[in-house]
């Protein structure tokens, strides 16, 4: 089994004084029996780099370098000192208007860099309401996971759109029928797709960390709000070293 993953993306939050709730973070989960990702802003990976936990990008280019004004490579990413990136965040998707074939680009890109991808998928409102959530998921798992994917090089975490940053969170069952459909479709296509870790992201709190940690195929979090502070991300943490 692999090792459950509390995974955090600061987004465009956090300045060098914000390194203090990492080091609290720190001293209270030293010895913890789950991974911890954080995933800052590229500014202070590399004053992260030497913490316990893993760093992650919260995106990269697909191209290695060049011509591309403001854009981050997963070269410069790993040589920073991050062992992850995000890819296809929601947020990326609608304010960059990335699309599936674009994320799996940049997925292959993070694994030339030896970066793992946590490729994230999840369905708009509109999508939940008229019942097309499991097409949709199956064609971001379709287009956005390349073929190269293995349950080292990648995590996949299944954001609903409208859970992101809402307080708002799906029912226990629609989770577990999507993370149950998820796990199919990865058993399906990958030979080690039972081992590939699926985080559930999108209004994780302290308050209902461990109810979202019991459904079965729900190896860890993607937390978004309740990662910029030690006290916040804490119960979280240790909610799913209980799971
Ligand atoms: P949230 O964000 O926890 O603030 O809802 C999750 C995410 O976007 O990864």
């Amino acid at each position: 089994m692999p090792r459950k993953l509390a995974a955090g993306n600061w987004k465009m939050n956090g300045l060098r004084a914000s390194l203090e709730e990492l080091k609290t973070l720190e001293k209270r989960h030293d010895d913890a029996s789950v991974d911890i990702l954080i995933c800052p802003p590229a500014t202070l990976i590399s004053a992260c780099k030497d913490m316990l936990f893993d760093i992650g990008g919260q995106d990269c280019h697909s191209a290695t370098s060049g011509a591309h004004t403001g854009d981050i490579s997963a070269d410069m990413l790993a040589d920073a000192g991050a062992s992850h990136v995000l890819t296809g965040h929601s947020e990326r998707r609608t304010d960059h208007g990335e699309d599936d074939a674009t994320i799996a680009a940049k997925s292959l890109a993070a694994y030339a860099a030896d970066l793992t991808a946590v490729i994230c998928i999840g369905e708009t409102l509109e999508e939940r309401e008229n019942g097309s959530t499991l097409a949709v998921i199956d064609t971001q798992l379709a287009g956005s996971v390349p073929d190269a994917a293995t349950a080292q090089n990648t995590v996949i975490a299944y954001e609903p759109v409208w859970a992101i940053g809402t307080g708002k969170v799906p029912t226990l069952d629609q989770i577990g029928e999507v993370h149950a459909h998820i796990r199919q479709r990865l058993t399906d296509r990958f030979s080690d797709g039972g081992a590939m870790r699926i985080l559930y992201g999108g209004s994780v709190k302290g308050s209902n960390a461990a109810d979202i940690f019991a459904v079965p195929d729900v190896d860890g979090a993607l937390v978004g709000g309740a990662s910029l502070k030690a006290d916040d991300f804490s119960p979280i943490i240790a909610a799913l070293e209980k799971a």
